[in-house]
């Protein structure tokens, strides 16, 4: 039986390790070609001089699929520019991204240090940006040249960025800006036949489970709920031409469950039809604290 993603050409940053190891190799069983990206950096992005990418390459090759591999920085304008090329050179087309790749460097805001922000900023949000970048000039030409499209891109959000996470602000703020990117995204890109969605996975990795060894190591005999592969066939259902309907969604994913996040909403409100003078605000905004639902916890204050 032909696989949902049959003919479509992929990029996975990332793809070395964890989450995007198991999306390549979910990818290429359901026919997809893929670019497996990875730099081979360690839990907090330094150098280990390790060529994961390599080892999943291989896997899928050994398994009948096509995947090529790339070193390159997702964050690094020309290395991002190498990683959407390295497609168009193996497999002659580019069809969706999946931008994963990343990595922590968790401590309270008061420690946080500018080099550990700026790391943190750099890998998440530059990397979403450089890679989509230069996938979207690519599709853009090819709209232009009146070739079709129908075009994916999948990015990588986090619980901790859409609702806070005790000890992660850099990675948070990143995350949150990745999410809200994703509905820019979307409708600015409607037009060339581009998609984009996001992600909010709860997966083991060694990027988890230092923090949460105790609640992701699984049970024998039951339904192993972190696997990373949980997280594979939504991703391999959006690279598809299947998701075409699909645009400017968050999905939260634990185990077998599929949430979509509905982001900031509007709360209750008050208009007193003239300008506020300040010392009457106190009591109006104490009303409307009250009236308003709990707001999710931030992860780590319970
Ligand atoms: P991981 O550490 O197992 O894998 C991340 C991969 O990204 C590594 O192989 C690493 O070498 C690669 N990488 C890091 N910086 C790179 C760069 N500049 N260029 C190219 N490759 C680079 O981590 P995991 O858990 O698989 O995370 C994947 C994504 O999912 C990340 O964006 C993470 O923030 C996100 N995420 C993970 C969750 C989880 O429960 N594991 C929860 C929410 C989000």
């Amino acid at each position: 039986m032909a696989g949902i993603c049959e003919g479509r050409v992929v990029v996975v940053t990332g793809a070395g390790r964890g989450l995007g190891r198991a999306y390549a190799l979910g990818l290429a069983a359901e026919g997809a070609k893929v670019v497996v990206n990875d730099l081979g950096v360690g839990t907090h992005g330094d150098d280990t001089q390790e060529r994961p990418a390599d080892e999943v390459v291989a896997e899928i090759r050994a398994a009948g699929g096509e995947a090529v591999a790339n070193f390159d920085d997702v964050a690094d304008w020309e290395g991002a520019q190498r990683i959407i090329q390295s497609a168009i050179d193996a497999f002659g087309r580019l069809d969706a991204v999946v931008n994963n790749a990343g990595f922590v460097r968790d401590r309270m805001f008061v420690s946080c240090t500018p080099e550990e922000w700026d790391a943190v900023i750099r890998v998440h949000l530059r990397g979403h940006f450089c890679v989509t970048r230069h996938a979207v000039d690519y599709w853009r030409n090819e709209a232009k040249a009146g070739r079709p499209v129908d075009a994916r891109i999948i990015n990588t959000s986090s619980g901790a960025g859409l609702q806070g996470s005790v000890g992660q602000s850099s990675y948070a703020a990143a995350k949150a800006g990745i999410a809200t990117l994703t509905l820019v995204q979307a409708a600015e890109l409607a037009r060339y036949g581009i998609t984009a969605n996001g992600l909010a996975p709860n997966a083991r990795t060694r990027m988890t489970m230092t923090a949460f060894a105790d609640v992701m190591t699984p049970v024998e005999g039951q339904f192993d709920i972190f696997a990373p592969e949980n997280t594979a066939p939504l991703v391999a259902w959006l690279v598809s031409e299947k998701s075409k309907h699909c645009t400017g969604q968050i999905f939260e994913l634990i185990g077998g469950t599929i949430r979509l996040a509905l982001g900031w909403n509007d709360g209750p409100e008050y208009d007193i039809g003239r300008r506020w003078q300040p010392e009457e605000l106190g009591e109006k905004i104490t009303e409307l604290l009250a009236e308003r639902p709990a707001p999710k916890p931030v992860y780590g204050t319970q």
